[in-house]
Parts: C-alpha cells; sequence; structure tokens
C-alpha cells in the first residue's frame, strides 16, 4: 500500500495540472439541520470558493460560479428537493451498479440490510451528494448513519459504513477517478471508521475507503490531536488552517451606559453625596436590567456593590472572543492583527504594549526603532513583527497548490496562536508530540498552581477543603499544554511524574505529605476517548498515582483516596488495586457519552436519564494494566464523595458554549454526581486558562461570560452572520449547547434565555435576516428556545412565550415554502 500511494503521489506530480481531477469533500454533520458544509471555525464556502478561484488561477479546470452564493446554491441545494436528499444529487449509483462492485458487500449488509441501504437512498439508488465543477468535484460526505448514536460506529469491530459511505470513496476512486481528494475543514468521519487505531491494515475501514488515493485534510492548527487520528488512520497530509482573530469583546448597548455611569460616579467630588446617592439608584437599575445586579433591596452601601459592578464590566470588555470565522486564502485584516498581536503579547508575555505601537508594528515600522533602549521591549516588538508578517500574508492556499502538485508539506507544531505562536505560518502539517515528555516540568509546576486556585476559589465560595475532586480530560488540552491538566490531577493527588536518566516517562511518585502541606484529594479522573487514544503511558501515570496514594501508610483526614478506598473494599471485600481506581472512559473503541446527541435530538424526558447515559458509557475503569474493565458500582460510589467537578478550558477560540463536547462531558459527569449523591448538586468549576495565570470561575459564571461577550454581543454575533448560512449555525449550536447545560447542571440563569430571544427573536428584523441566511438554522433556535422553557429552564411572559412561538412557526412555514427538505 505504501508503494502504491508513492506512485501515486509521483503520478500526481506529473500529471498536468489542467488534467488533474481532485475531489474536495464536505461535511454534514449532523445531517440535515443547516449543517452541510461545516467545520470547525471555517466559513467553509468562501474558503472553498476562493481555493476554487486560486486552482484555476494555476492552470486547473475549474468551472467557478459567480459568486460565493452561487457555488453553496449549486452544492446544497440544486435538485435538493426533487429527490428530498440533503443537497444536490450529482449522480446515482443504481443498486444492481453496486452489488455488482462493492467488494465488502456481505459486511456492509450485516450491518445495515440489503444494498442500497436506507441512507442517502430512494430504494433503488444511491445517491452521491455534491456537484462538479470542471475537473473538480465537491462532494458531501455520507453521515454515519447511526440516527441519535452515530458514534456507535467509531473504532467498534465487526461494525461497517454504510452502503452509501462506501459507495462513495468508491466512485471517488473508480468512477471520478480523482488523483488526489481534500478534505476539507476539521473534521469528518473518514478516520473514524472502524479498525484498529493505529497500523492500519486491509481489513480497516479508513484504509479501504481512501486505498491508494493521495489524501490531504484542511485541518485546524489548534487541534492536532484528533488530527493526529487522522494521520494514523487515514493516511492524511494536513494542511494547517488558522483560527479566527480574535479579539476583545468590548462593551455594547446598556453596558456602554452603564460604564459611563460608573466613570461618572467615581469622578464625583467626595462633597456631592445627593448627586452620588442618586446616581448610585441609576446605576443599580441600569445593572439590574442586564441582569448584573438585582432591583431590589435597594444598596445600603454603594461601594462594595459599585467596585464589584465595575471589576464584572471590565471583564466583560476585556474578555477574548473568537472574531468571526476564518476564510482560507484571507489573511485577517490590519485591524484583527493589531488585537492578536495585542492577544499574543498578553497572553505569551504578560506584556501590554500600547496600541500605537502596535498598529506601527503592523504599518511595517521597524521593531527597533520603537523600543528606544528598551532592550526587553526591542526583542518584544521584533517577535511581534515576525507574527505579523507571518499572519499578512496567506501560506494556505499556496500550501493546497503545492500539495495538490505533490509536493512536500513542511511540518509544524499544533496549538493556539496565543501561547504557540510558533504554529504560523500555516499551512504546514501538524505533527504530534513525544509522549514519553508528557508531562512536562512546565505543566508539573503549572497543574499544582492551577490545582491550588481550584481549591481556593472552592474555599473562596464558602466551601471546606474537598475530599473529592472530578475532573474531565481531554486530549486536546495535554497535547497543546505539554500535559498541564494531568499535572493538575496529580498535585491534587499530592503525585508527580518518575523519569529515568533518558529524562523518559517511567511512573508516579508521591510527594511526602509535610512537602504537600495539605491532605491527599482523592481524583475521579474521566477521560475522552481521544485522551485514552493518544496518552495510554500518562493512563497508566494516573493510575499508578492513584494506586500508590490508596497504598500508603498515612492517616485518613490526611489521605481521602486512601480513606475512600478502605471504606469501599470494606463494604465490598474487593482487593485494594481495584478500589483505587479511579482513572475513568469509554469502553475500548468508544467515543464520547452520548449526552450531546440526545440534547440534541431532544430524545429524553428526564435529567436522570443524561446522568444515566453518562455512566452507562464513562463507567470502564483504566488500571495499571491499561486495560478497562467496566466498574459502574465503583464509579458511582466515588461519585458519591465527589465535592466538585471541573474541567479546564485551553483555548479562546472554543468556550464551554461553543462546542456540545463539554456539556457531554462535565455535563455528564455533574448530572452523575448529583444522583450518587441522592439529589444534591457538587458545584461545577472551569479552569479558564486561555490567557495570563488563569482564573477559576463557577460554571455559571462561565455561561454569563461566554453569553454576554459572545451571543449578546454585536461584535460577535455581526462577525458570526457577516459569514451569512455557517454564521446562524453557529449561533444556533450556542443557544443548543447552554441548553445542554441547563439540562446537566441546571446552571444557567433564566435572563441567558430571556436575553437571546429578545437579541434573536423578537426584533423583526434580526429574525428577517436569520430566516433569509439559514432558515433550518433559524427555525431551531426558536424551536430550543421553546423546548428551554418547556423543560423549565426559563419561563417568559406570555407576551414574549406568543411571538416566540408565531416566530417559529413562521420560520417552520417559510422552511416548507423555500423547499428544503424538513
Ligand atoms: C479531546 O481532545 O479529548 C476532545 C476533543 C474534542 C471533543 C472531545 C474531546
Ligand atoms: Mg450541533
Amino acid at each position: 500500500m505504501l508503494a502504491a500511494r508513492a506512485l501515486r503521489l509521483i503520478a500526481l506530480r506529473r500529471a498536468e495540472r489542467g488534467n488533474r481531477k481532485v475531489a474536495i469533500v464536505l461535511f454534514n454533520f449532523p445531517p440535515n439541520a443547516g449543517n452541510t458544509g461545516t467545520a470547525a471555525y471555517l466559513s467553509v464556502f468562501e474558503s472553498l470558493y476562493r481555493t476554487l478561484g486560486a486552482m484555476r488561477a494555476e492552470g486547473y479546470q475549474v468551472e467557478l460560479p459567480d459568486s460565493v452564493d452561487a457555488l453553496r446554491e449549486r452544492i446544497v441545494v440544486g435538485n435538493a428537493a426533487r429527490f428530498g436528499a440533503d443537497a444536490n444529487v450529482h449522480t446515482r449509483i443504481a443498486a444492481g451498479d453496486h452489488v455488482r462492485r462493492e467488494r465488502w458487500l456481505r459486511q456492509i449488509e450485516a450491518q445495515w440490510g440489503a444494498a442500497p441501504g436506507k441512507q442517502q437512498s430512494d430504494g433503488s439508488s444511491i445517491f452521491v451528494l455534491g456537484e462538479r465543477f470542471g475537473n473538480v468535484f465537491v462532494g458531501i460526505q455520507p453521515a454515519f448513519g447511526y440516527e441519535g448514536d452515530p458514534m456507535r460506529l467509531l473504532f467498534e469491530k465487526g461494525f461497517a459504513p454504510t452502503h452509501a459511505f462506501s459507495a462513495f470513496y468508491r466512485w471517488l476512486r473508480e468512477d471520478f477517478a480523482a488523483n488526489a481528494v481534500l478534505h476539507f475543514g476539521t473534521h469528518g468521519a473518514l478516520e473514524f471508521m472502524p479498525g484498529k487505531q493505529t497500523g492500519l491494515s486491509a481489513a480497516c475501514w479508513p484504509d479501504r475507503m481512501i486505498g491508494d488515493l493521495p489524501n490531504l485534510y484542511l485541518y485546524a492548527s489548534n487541534n492536532p490531536s484528533e488530527g493526529t487520528i487522522a494521520k494514523r488512520r487515514a493516511a492524511a497530509t494536513l494542511i494547517s488552517y488558522l483560527t479566527p482573530p480574535v479579539a476583545h469583546a468590548g462593551l455594547y448597548k446598556g453596558l456602554v451606559e452603564l460604564k459611563a455611569s460608573i466613570e461618572r460616579w467615581r469622578g464625583l467630588p467626595p462633597a456631592d453625596d445627593i448627586e452620588r446617592a442618586s446616581l448610585a439608584v441609576v446605576i443599580q437599575a441600569q445593572a439590574s436590567a442586564l441582569d448584573l445586579a438585582k432591583s431590589e433591596p435597594a444598596w445600603t452601601d454603594p461601594v462594595p456593590a459599585i467596585g464589584k459592578l465595575s471589576d464584572a464590566v471590565l471583564e466583560l470588555e476585556y474578555s477574548l472572543i473568537p472574531h468571526g470565522l476564518h476564510v482560507v486564502g484571507e489573511p485577517p485584516s490590519i485591524e484583527q492583527r493589531v488585537e492578536m498581536l495585542q492577544a499574543v503579547a498578553d497572553a505569551s508575555h504578560g506584556a501590554r504594549p500600547d496600541k500605537s505601537v502596535l498598529e506601527a508594528i503592523v504599518r511595517g515600522d521597524a521593531p527597533e526603532g520603537l523600543a528606544s533602549s528598551d532592550t526587553a521591549a526591542s526583542k518584544l516588538y521584533q517577535e511581534l513583527a515576525g507574527i505579523d508578517a507571518l499572519l499578512a500574508r496567506d501560506h494556505e492556499i499556496p500550501s493546497i497548490l503545492h500539495a495538490l502538485d505533490g509536493g512536500f508539506v513542511r511540518p509544524a507544531p499544533g496549538g493556539d496562536l496565543l501561547r504557540t505562536p510558533a504554529i504560523l505560518p500555516t499551512g504546514r502539517n501538524l505533527h504530534g508530540f513525544d509522549p514519553f515528555r508528557i508531562p512536562s516540568a512546565h505543566a508539573v509546576k503549572d497543574g499544582a498552581e492551577q490545582a491550588q486556585r481550584l481549591i481556593e476559589k472552592h474555599l473562596a465560595e464558602g466551601n471546606g477543603l474537598p475530599e473529592s475532586v472530578a475532573i474531565v480530560l481531554w486530549g486536546t488540552d495535554n497535547l497543546k499544554n505539554e500535559g498541564a491538566p494531568i499535572g493538575q490531577a496529580l498535585a491534587l493527588l499530592g503525585a508527580r511524574p518518575r523519569f529515568d536518566s533518558y529524562g523518559r516517562l517511567t511512573g508516579a511518585e508521591l510527594i511526602p505529605l509535610d512537602q504537600l502541606g495539605r491532605p491527599r484529594i482523592d481524583v475521579i479522573i474521566t477521560m475522552s476517548g481521544i485522551f485514552r487514544d493518544l496518552l495510554p503511558l500518562q493512563i497508566k501515570l494516573l493510575a499508578e498515582a492513584c494506586f500508590l496514594a490508596a497504598s500508603a501508610d498515612e492517616p485518613a483526614e490526611q489521605n481521602f483516596l486512601r480513606k475512600h478506598a478502605l471504606a469501599y473494599q470494606a463494604a465490598h471485600g474487593c482487593d485494594l488495586e481495584t478500589a483505587s481506581l479511579r482513572v475513568f472512559g469509554n469502553a475500548d473503541g468508544a467515543y464520547g457519552s452520548n449526552v450531546n446527541h440526545l440534547v440534541e435530538n431532544g430524545r429524553w424526558d428526564d435529567e436522570d436519564e443524561l446522568a444515566e447515559t453518562y455512566t452507562r458509557r464513562k463507567s470502564f475503569a483504566y488500571g495499571l494494566k491499561g486495560q478497562p474493565v467496566q466498574h459502574t458500582a465503583l464509579l458511582k460510589n466515588a461519585l458519591s464523595t465527589v465535592d466538585l467537578a471541573y474541567q479546564n478550558l485551553d483555548s479562546v477560540e472554543l468556550g464551554v458554549t461553543t462546542v456540545d463536547h463539554y456539556f457531554d462531558t462535565l455535563g455528564g459527569i455533574s448530572r452523575a454526581v448529583r444522583i450518587a449523591k441522592g439529589g444534591v448538586s457538587a458545584p461545577v468549576y472551569i479552569g479558564d486558562q486561555t490567557r495570563g495565570e488563569g482564573t477559576v470561575r463557577t460554571l455559571s459564571e462561565q455561561v454569563a461570560l461566554e453569553t454576554r461577550t459572545r451571543m449578546l454581543n454585536p461584535k460577535w454575533y455581526e462577525g458570526m452572520l457577516k459569514h451569512g448560512y455557517e454564521g446562524v449555525r453557529q449561533i444556533e449550536e450556542h443557544v443548543t449547547n447552554t441548553m445542554g447545560w441547563s439540562a446537566t447542571t441546571g446552571e444557567v440563569a433564566p435572563w441567558v434565555y430571556r436575553q437571546l430571544t429578545e437579541t434573536f427573536m423578537l426584533d423583526p428584523e434580526m429574525r428577517e435576516r436569520l430566516a433569509k441566511l439559514n432558515p433550518v438554522a433559524s427555525a431551531k433556535v426558536a424551536n430550543r428556545l421553546i423546548e428551554a422553557h418547556e423543560r423549565k429552564y426559563w419561563s417568559p411572559d406570555p407576551e414574549m412565550l406568543d411571538v416566540l412561538r408565531r416566530a417559529g412557526e413562521e420560520l417552520e412555514d417559510r422552511l416548507e415554502g423555500v423547499g428544503v427538505a424538513a
């Protein structure tokens, strides 16, 4: 296979561009939810349009539509209504043809029934979705096929892709006869098809699907962990793309007026008591209108109240938010670069250079001239000027073109621009990491500091020292931060990694109690499937640390893990090794808790069902040997001692309301804790390490902050709506994810839903805009807000509910009117 691939690459290199056939694959997940052509942080159709334009300019035979909208229309709409399909039907593969040519027919039929199957089919043929533009075919990857539980397919042995999925890739290889395929954005399903995790063979589905076809994969530069899976399992060459520019959230609407009042209040002469008292009344009213303070009772001492308010407004103003979506081939604007440099200087150096200096750098003034004789400043400005030069030019389309010439794509580390400017230039092949060096010395030190910060926040909220902490570990953050979250778990336990004389990880050791200075805290670790795949050595490290702690001859009140393990052992009569199992995850080959899919589909009645789903999926314990064994009772017992649950947030691009995985993991475990504790919730925290030294917030503080700085902030939503269809979908996802937090934690304040309704649904002009840009996603917003009301997460007044219902119906009518399959 390696030789065959090399030959195909050589053939690609030799082929004339004008004769080359290229397949570009877009994704559609979940299907039929206004989602066709989606990818993380990417404005897909604008990026595609620019890529096609550049290909045409470089000699490819590309028939380019007149506009981005026309391109999208031909792919997503086209003849879809006629076939009742999710996108344009480019061609149909007759069932007989499929039966004759499908090499793995029996295996597919065992899973999905007789050909042509139910997915993307009219009963007599299979649809290939997409459209051809000259020598470029833009196809829509078929979905996994499992409604409600698509992830079931992942890696499960004996499973198979759908007829449509296999036929799609066969059609690309054999009928369209592509010279290369470009998977467009993070991420699709191919590399998650069943088979071995590494060292794939002809019996593994990703290998069968991609064969020897050169596979290029445009991939978000901040996601090296899932990117690694695409490389390992689908032989992909990654071409990184930049995540959206970050910007300060800034203030808007009532917040601007509130800040002005606070400033006026502060500027009053000391003697002006009357004015100060009346202004305090105004400030309280303004703040309560924004749900930042209670309207009653009137403040008796406004000084601390206004001080707190002022801090809150400052946090909102200076929070970093992703600004819009990335467009491949479009470098950030001058203004955006200034904001990005500002964020990099702050996040990686704790420096706040004057905006005029950054503007001068972006204008191209020599950095040395700006710093006078200050050598530290001069060094920083030079670094920023270097970053700016890399941001100012597009490196992504040239790299795509080079890769399509069969050229070598240079390697690059993955990560966030703010902390790892070495990701620039993008347009490079993201590489992995050295598993023997995680967690790094820095991660161990940082982990101890963050753990301390978490404990302090919990104490400041009026609680005692926690006996047990539930922590969620993901692969991505650990890869990007050299294992800092692993360092936190070790610090809570009072343990550290051991390395051999070559500096390679060999296991764990305990920090003596007198050095630790507090009791060892019991840690219940739940990890993502991706963490499990990428960091097996670290699973053993954590399991060993837990076992060592349980075995240490220390008093129970100084070692909570031992205390709980001995109690479990006494009650259940198992060995100490079993009683000290604390690293939990999915069964081998499974991913996620499925709580996100239940919430997405609305297919649940009671919040406790979500917890049951979570526990079923995540109750596999990983011990010293690294093999998972299901221990549901042990997990439930461990969760019953949990005093707080938390997870880290490591990138500005991804908030807890941006993707559904946060409530799937942290939300899921929080609800499971509540059941295990007999209906008593434990506080949920987010360790925000996106900048500076890090901050710990309660989940409701985090949701409120994200709601105010993003969803309700015209700077954020206008940035999204600039990208039309995709922007509306992003807004919808935020609303759905917000409801996911209500469902799992109940920690979303009702004002969040009220203000979302006011911003997006009550204003007829806004409603009209959303409906025009993406009717499916707009209707989903209305229906989700109604669902949140029906589930009692907020209660609109009757008038508001009426408008919301009418908005939902109007959108649904429109949907039928435009003939988009619903
Ligand atoms: C992870 O890196 O572990 C992860 C990424 C996305 C979703 C869930 C987990
Ligand atoms: Mg979704």
